[in-house]
Protein backbone atom coordinates (compact mmCIF):
# COMPACT_ATOMS: atom_id res chain seq x y z
CA UNK A 1 0.00 0.00 0.00
CA UNK A 2 2.66 2.63 0.88
CA UNK A 3 4.39 2.13 -2.45
CA UNK A 4 1.44 2.53 -4.35
CA UNK A 5 0.16 5.67 -2.15
CA UNK A 6 3.60 7.24 -2.82
CA UNK A 7 3.68 6.07 -6.71
CA UNK A 8 0.00 7.52 -7.36
CA UNK A 9 0.75 10.81 -5.49
CA UNK A 10 4.30 11.31 -7.48
CA UNK A 11 2.42 11.09 -10.52
CA UNK A 12 -0.78 13.24 -10.20
CA UNK A 13 -0.18 16.37 -12.36
CA UNK A 14 -2.99 18.40 -11.60
CA UNK A 15 -4.74 19.44 -7.78
CA UNK A 16 -7.70 17.05 -8.73
CA UNK A 17 -5.62 14.02 -9.54
CA UNK A 18 -3.62 15.15 -6.30
CA UNK A 19 -7.13 15.15 -4.44
CA UNK A 20 -8.31 12.32 -5.79
CA UNK A 21 -4.93 10.33 -4.54
CA UNK A 22 -5.78 12.29 -0.69
CA UNK A 23 -8.84 10.97 0.21
CA UNK A 24 -8.64 7.67 -1.29
CA UNK A 25 -5.13 7.27 0.84
CA UNK A 26 -5.46 9.46 3.93
CA UNK A 27 -9.14 10.63 3.93
CA UNK A 28 -10.42 10.85 7.67
CA UNK A 29 -13.68 8.65 6.30
CA UNK A 30 -13.17 5.93 3.40
CA UNK A 31 -9.41 6.72 3.33
CA UNK A 32 -7.06 3.26 2.92
CA UNK A 33 -4.92 3.98 6.19
CA UNK A 34 -8.65 4.51 8.37
CA UNK A 35 -9.81 1.36 6.77
CA UNK A 36 -6.41 -0.14 8.06
CA UNK A 37 -7.10 1.09 11.43
CA UNK A 38 -10.37 -0.05 11.54
CA UNK A 39 -9.28 -3.71 10.88
CA UNK A 40 -6.15 -3.48 14.18
CA UNK A 41 -9.37 -4.35 16.28
CA UNK A 42 -9.26 -7.93 15.29
CA UNK A 43 -5.44 -8.35 15.68
CA UNK A 44 -4.07 -11.11 17.89
CA UNK A 45 -3.30 -8.93 21.56
CA UNK A 46 0.47 -10.40 20.87
CA UNK A 47 1.16 -8.89 17.57
CA UNK A 48 -0.96 -5.52 18.11
CA UNK A 49 2.62 -3.74 18.83
CA UNK A 50 4.40 -4.29 16.17
CA UNK A 51 1.42 -3.94 14.01
CA UNK A 52 0.73 -0.31 15.38
CA UNK A 53 4.11 0.12 14.97
CA UNK A 54 4.20 -0.83 11.25
CA UNK A 55 0.98 1.16 10.95
CA UNK A 56 2.56 4.20 12.39
CA UNK A 57 5.63 3.74 9.68
CA UNK A 58 3.17 3.51 6.74
CA UNK A 59 1.25 6.70 8.07
CA UNK A 60 3.88 8.47 8.61
CA UNK A 61 5.58 7.93 5.14
CA UNK A 62 2.35 8.28 2.93
CA UNK A 63 1.73 11.82 5.09
CA UNK A 64 5.26 12.90 3.77
CA UNK A 65 3.82 12.05 0.08
CA UNK A 66 0.74 14.09 0.32
CA UNK A 67 3.30 17.29 1.71
CA UNK A 68 5.38 16.85 -1.06
CA UNK A 69 2.96 16.55 -4.47
CA UNK A 70 1.05 19.33 -2.28
CA UNK A 71 3.80 22.10 -2.12
CA UNK A 72 4.98 20.91 -5.40
CA UNK A 73 1.67 21.22 -7.51
CA UNK A 74 0.75 24.11 -5.03
CA UNK A 75 4.24 26.14 -6.04
CA UNK A 76 5.75 28.43 -3.75
CA UNK A 77 9.35 26.29 -2.93
CA UNK A 78 12.65 26.42 -4.62
CA UNK A 79 12.03 22.86 -4.73
CA UNK A 80 9.24 23.15 -7.35
CA UNK A 81 11.73 24.85 -9.85
CA UNK A 82 8.83 26.70 -11.66
CA UNK A 83 10.54 28.27 -14.68
CA UNK A 84 8.34 31.21 -14.84
CA UNK A 85 9.46 32.31 -11.64
CA UNK A 86 12.50 34.50 -11.18
CA UNK A 87 12.96 36.26 -7.66
CA UNK A 88 15.11 38.83 -8.73
CA UNK A 89 12.44 40.47 -10.77
CA UNK A 90 10.69 43.71 -8.79
CA UNK A 91 7.48 43.02 -7.23
CA UNK A 92 4.04 44.20 -8.27
CA UNK A 93 3.35 47.19 -6.11
CA UNK A 94 -0.30 46.27 -4.36
CA UNK A 95 -2.47 49.38 -5.46
CA UNK A 96 -3.17 50.83 -2.26
CA UNK A 97 -7.00 52.14 -1.66
CA UNK A 98 -7.06 56.38 -1.25
CA UNK A 99 -9.60 58.36 0.78
CA UNK A 100 -12.47 60.12 -0.71
CA UNK A 101 -11.48 64.30 -1.23
CA UNK A 102 -15.00 64.42 0.77
CA UNK A 103 -14.41 62.20 3.07
CA UNK A 104 -10.72 63.92 4.21
CA UNK A 105 -12.76 67.48 3.86
CA UNK A 106 -15.07 65.92 5.86
CA UNK A 107 -12.36 64.86 8.73
CA UNK A 108 -10.85 68.07 8.22
CA UNK A 109 -13.85 70.09 9.15
CA UNK A 110 -14.53 67.77 11.90
CA UNK A 111 -11.31 68.42 13.66
CA UNK A 112 -11.39 72.48 13.22
CA UNK A 113 -14.86 72.34 14.76
CA UNK A 114 -13.68 69.88 17.26
CA UNK A 115 -10.96 72.42 18.50
CA UNK A 116 -14.00 74.79 19.10
CA UNK A 117 -15.97 72.22 21.46
CA UNK A 118 -17.90 71.00 18.78
CA UNK A 119 -18.39 67.09 19.02
CA UNK A 120 -20.06 65.27 16.15
CA UNK A 121 -23.98 63.64 16.12
CA UNK A 122 -25.29 61.54 13.54
CA UNK A 123 -28.47 60.68 12.47
CA UNK A 124 -30.44 58.98 10.12
CA UNK A 125 -30.61 59.23 6.27
CA UNK A 126 -33.95 57.72 5.80
CA UNK A 127 -36.50 60.29 7.84
CA UNK A 128 -39.64 60.10 8.91
CA UNK A 129 -41.14 63.75 8.14
CA UNK A 130 -41.50 64.65 11.86
CA UNK A 131 -37.47 65.09 11.99
CA UNK A 132 -37.30 66.61 8.45
CA UNK A 133 -40.17 68.99 8.73
CA UNK A 134 -42.74 69.14 11.93
CA UNK A 135 -40.42 69.51 14.39
CA UNK A 136 -38.15 72.00 12.01
CA UNK A 137 -41.16 74.10 11.83
CA UNK A 138 -41.71 73.30 8.31
CA UNK A 139 -45.82 73.07 7.80
CA UNK A 140 -47.64 70.54 5.97
CA UNK A 141 -48.67 73.00 3.16
CA UNK A 142 -45.10 74.14 2.81
CA UNK A 143 -43.30 73.66 -0.57
CA UNK A 144 -40.68 72.12 1.23
CA UNK A 145 -42.31 69.10 1.58
CA UNK A 146 -43.59 68.68 -2.26
CA UNK A 147 -42.79 65.45 -3.77
CA UNK A 148 -40.75 67.18 -6.67
CA UNK A 149 -38.50 68.40 -4.25
CA UNK A 150 -37.93 65.38 -2.08
CA UNK A 151 -37.10 61.96 -2.38
CA UNK A 152 -40.55 60.14 -1.06
CA UNK A 153 -40.18 56.23 -0.70
CA UNK A 154 -42.25 53.74 -2.07
CA UNK A 155 -43.53 53.46 1.62
CA UNK A 156 -45.53 56.86 1.45
CA UNK A 157 -49.68 56.46 0.12
CA UNK A 158 -49.70 57.83 -3.21
CA UNK A 159 -50.21 61.64 -2.29
CA UNK A 160 -50.00 61.25 1.53
CA UNK A 161 -46.95 62.45 0.95
CA UNK A 162 -47.47 66.36 2.53
CA UNK A 163 -49.42 64.90 5.85
CA UNK A 164 -48.09 63.45 8.97
CA UNK A 165 -49.17 59.59 7.89
CA UNK A 166 -47.52 57.30 10.06
CA UNK A 167 -44.95 55.08 7.96
CA UNK A 168 -44.38 58.26 5.64
CA UNK A 169 -40.29 58.07 5.15
CA UNK A 170 -37.72 59.82 2.63
CA UNK A 171 -34.08 60.39 2.21
CA UNK A 172 -33.37 63.62 4.24
CA UNK A 173 -33.43 66.80 2.56
CA UNK A 174 -30.93 68.69 4.72
CA UNK A 175 -28.96 67.58 8.18
CA UNK A 176 -30.96 70.08 10.49
CA UNK A 177 -33.22 66.54 10.92
CA UNK A 178 -29.72 65.65 13.46
CA UNK A 179 -30.76 69.20 15.15
CA UNK A 180 -33.78 67.69 16.61
CA UNK A 181 -32.67 63.93 17.29
CA UNK A 182 -29.61 65.66 19.28
CA UNK A 183 -32.38 67.94 21.37
CA UNK A 184 -34.83 65.19 22.02
CA UNK A 185 -31.80 63.17 23.40
CA UNK A 186 -30.22 66.40 25.38
CA UNK A 187 -30.47 69.09 27.10
CA UNK A 188 -28.32 72.08 27.15
CA UNK A 189 -25.82 72.95 26.52
CA UNK A 190 -25.35 71.55 23.21
CA UNK A 191 -22.35 71.95 20.99
CA UNK A 192 -22.42 69.84 18.09
CA UNK A 193 -21.47 68.97 14.16
CA UNK A 194 -23.21 66.85 12.11
CA UNK A 195 -21.58 66.22 8.60
CA UNK A 196 -23.52 62.95 6.45
CA UNK A 197 -25.47 63.51 3.17
CA UNK A 198 -28.69 64.56 2.02
CA UNK A 199 -30.94 64.06 -0.73
CA UNK A 200 -32.59 66.04 -3.24
CA UNK A 201 -33.89 65.21 -6.96
CA UNK A 202 -31.71 67.85 -8.55
CA UNK A 203 -30.35 67.22 -11.92
CA UNK A 204 -27.02 66.85 -11.89
CA UNK A 205 -24.96 69.45 -13.97
CA UNK A 206 -21.59 71.42 -12.65
CA UNK A 207 -22.72 72.39 -8.99
CA UNK A 208 -26.20 70.28 -8.58
CA UNK A 209 -26.17 66.18 -7.57
CA UNK A 210 -28.73 64.94 -6.07
CA UNK A 211 -26.94 63.72 -3.29
CA UNK A 212 -24.59 65.76 -1.47
CA UNK A 213 -23.11 66.75 2.38
CA UNK A 214 -23.83 69.27 4.72
CA UNK A 215 -22.18 70.17 7.84
CA UNK A 216 -24.73 70.86 10.01
CA UNK A 217 -24.03 73.18 13.62
CA UNK A 218 -25.85 73.23 16.82
CA UNK A 219 -25.03 75.75 19.76
CA UNK A 220 -27.59 75.71 22.43
CA UNK A 221 -26.97 77.37 25.61
CA UNK A 222 -27.88 80.45 27.77
CA UNK A 223 -27.97 83.98 25.88
CA UNK A 224 -26.47 83.26 23.29
CA UNK A 225 -26.16 85.73 20.25
CA UNK A 226 -26.29 86.43 16.50
CA UNK A 227 -22.31 87.53 16.87
CA UNK A 228 -21.41 84.08 18.31
CA UNK A 229 -22.91 82.50 15.31
CA UNK A 230 -20.63 85.06 13.28
CA UNK A 231 -17.60 84.53 15.62
CA UNK A 232 -17.43 80.46 15.30
CA UNK A 233 -18.46 80.56 11.61
CA UNK A 234 -15.37 83.42 10.90
CA UNK A 235 -13.05 81.09 12.84
CA UNK A 236 -14.25 77.81 10.73
CA UNK A 237 -13.58 79.53 7.66
CA UNK A 238 -9.95 81.26 8.41
CA UNK A 239 -9.05 78.02 9.27
CA UNK A 240 -10.57 76.22 6.23
CA UNK A 241 -10.23 77.87 3.93
CA UNK A 242 -7.11 80.03 4.75
CA UNK A 243 -5.78 83.32 6.72
CA UNK A 244 -7.87 86.51 5.06
CA UNK A 245 -11.66 85.15 4.70
CA UNK A 246 -13.77 87.61 5.78
CA UNK A 247 -17.47 86.33 6.16
CA UNK A 248 -21.02 88.16 5.75
CA UNK A 249 -24.67 87.49 6.64
CA UNK A 250 -27.34 87.87 4.30
CA UNK A 251 -30.83 88.15 5.45
CA UNK A 252 -32.73 85.46 4.49
CA UNK A 253 -35.67 82.84 5.61
CA UNK A 254 -35.62 79.63 7.18
CA UNK A 255 -38.55 78.15 8.65
CA UNK A 256 -36.61 77.01 11.71
CA UNK A 257 -34.23 80.31 12.41
CA UNK A 258 -35.59 83.60 13.05
CA UNK A 259 -33.68 85.57 12.11
CA UNK A 260 -32.51 83.47 9.60
CA UNK A 261 -28.88 84.56 7.16
CA UNK A 262 -27.22 83.51 3.90
CA UNK A 263 -23.46 83.16 4.70
CA UNK A 264 -20.95 84.34 1.93
CA UNK A 265 -17.11 83.89 2.62
CA UNK A 266 -15.29 86.57 0.52
CA UNK A 267 -12.70 84.12 -1.04
CA UNK A 268 -10.36 84.11 -4.02
CA UNK A 269 -11.85 87.91 -4.78
CA UNK A 270 -15.75 87.44 -4.71
CA UNK A 271 -18.02 86.55 -1.86
CA UNK A 272 -19.58 82.78 -2.32
CA UNK A 273 -22.45 81.45 -0.72
CA UNK A 274 -21.85 78.77 1.53
CA UNK A 275 -24.89 78.16 3.41
CA UNK A 276 -27.71 79.25 5.79
CA UNK A 277 -27.70 80.07 9.25
CA UNK A 278 -29.55 81.33 12.02
CA UNK A 279 -30.73 81.95 15.05
CA UNK A 280 -32.66 78.51 16.85
CA UNK A 281 -37.09 79.71 15.98
CA UNK A 282 -38.70 79.25 19.56
CA UNK A 283 -41.19 76.86 17.40
CA UNK A 284 -38.24 74.47 17.11
CA UNK A 285 -37.28 74.84 20.97
CA UNK A 286 -41.24 73.89 21.76
CA UNK A 287 -41.18 70.74 19.43
CA UNK A 288 -38.26 68.85 21.33
CA UNK A 289 -39.62 70.01 24.97
CA UNK A 290 -36.93 72.67 25.68
CA UNK A 291 -38.39 76.45 27.06
CA UNK A 292 -37.39 79.46 24.72
CA UNK A 293 -37.29 81.53 27.07
CA UNK A 294 -34.55 79.48 28.88
CA UNK A 295 -32.24 78.97 26.41
CA UNK A 296 -31.14 80.01 22.92
CA UNK A 297 -29.08 78.68 20.76
CA UNK A 298 -27.68 79.04 16.70
CA UNK A 299 -27.70 76.52 13.91
CA UNK A 300 -26.01 76.44 10.69
CA UNK A 301 -25.80 74.56 7.43
CA UNK A 302 -23.03 74.57 4.94
CA UNK A 303 -22.40 72.90 1.66
CA UNK A 304 -19.24 70.72 2.20
CA UNK A 305 -18.89 69.85 -1.24
CA UNK A 306 -19.00 73.61 -1.85
CA UNK A 307 -16.29 73.66 0.79
CA UNK A 308 -13.71 70.94 -0.82
CA UNK A 309 -14.63 72.26 -4.12
CA UNK A 310 -13.74 75.66 -3.94
CA UNK A 311 -10.37 74.72 -1.47
CA UNK A 312 -9.05 72.37 -4.07
CA UNK A 313 -10.58 74.20 -7.51
CA UNK A 314 -12.80 71.83 -8.14
CA UNK A 315 -14.72 72.92 -11.23
CA UNK A 316 -17.09 70.00 -11.95
CA UNK A 317 -18.85 68.11 -8.60
CA UNK A 318 -19.32 65.34 -11.38
CA UNK A 319 -16.10 64.83 -10.83
CA UNK A 320 -16.31 63.83 -7.01
CA UNK A 321 -18.57 61.13 -7.76
CA UNK A 322 -16.91 59.68 -11.16
CA UNK A 323 -15.12 57.01 -9.30
CA UNK A 324 -12.37 57.98 -11.93
CA UNK A 325 -9.12 57.09 -10.35
CA UNK A 326 -7.06 59.64 -11.73
CA UNK A 327 -9.26 62.52 -10.73
CA UNK A 328 -9.80 61.36 -7.35
CA UNK A 329 -6.41 60.21 -6.40
CA UNK A 330 -5.09 63.81 -6.61
CA UNK A 331 -5.87 64.39 -3.54
N1 LIG B 1 -31.00 73.32 6.37
C1 LIG B 1 -30.73 74.52 5.59
C2 LIG B 1 -30.56 74.11 4.14
O1 LIG B 1 -30.40 72.93 3.85
C3 LIG B 1 -29.49 75.22 6.08
C4 LIG B 1 -29.65 75.76 7.46
C5 LIG B 1 -29.22 74.99 8.55
C6 LIG B 1 -30.17 77.01 7.69
C7 LIG B 1 -29.36 75.50 9.84
C8 LIG B 1 -30.29 77.51 8.96
C9 LIG B 1 -29.88 76.77 10.05
O2 LIG B 1 -30.56 74.93 3.25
Amino acid sequence: LQAEAIDTLKAASDADAFEAARVKYVGQKKGALKDIQKQMGSVAPEDKKSAGMKLNEVKKAIEAAVEQAQSRLLGGDEQSGDPTFDPTLPGIRPRLGHIHPITQTINHLMEIMGRMGFEAAEGPEVEDPHHNFVALNIPEDHPARDPLDNFYLATADAGAERQNVEGTRLLRSQTSTVQIRVMEQNQAPIRVISLGRVYRPDAPDATHFPMFHQMEGLYVDTNVTMANLKTVLRIFATNYLGGDVEIRFRPSFFPFTEPSVEVDFYWDGKWIEFGGAGMVDPNVFRAVGYDPRKVSGFAFGLGVERLCMRRHDIKDIRDLYSGDMRFLSQF
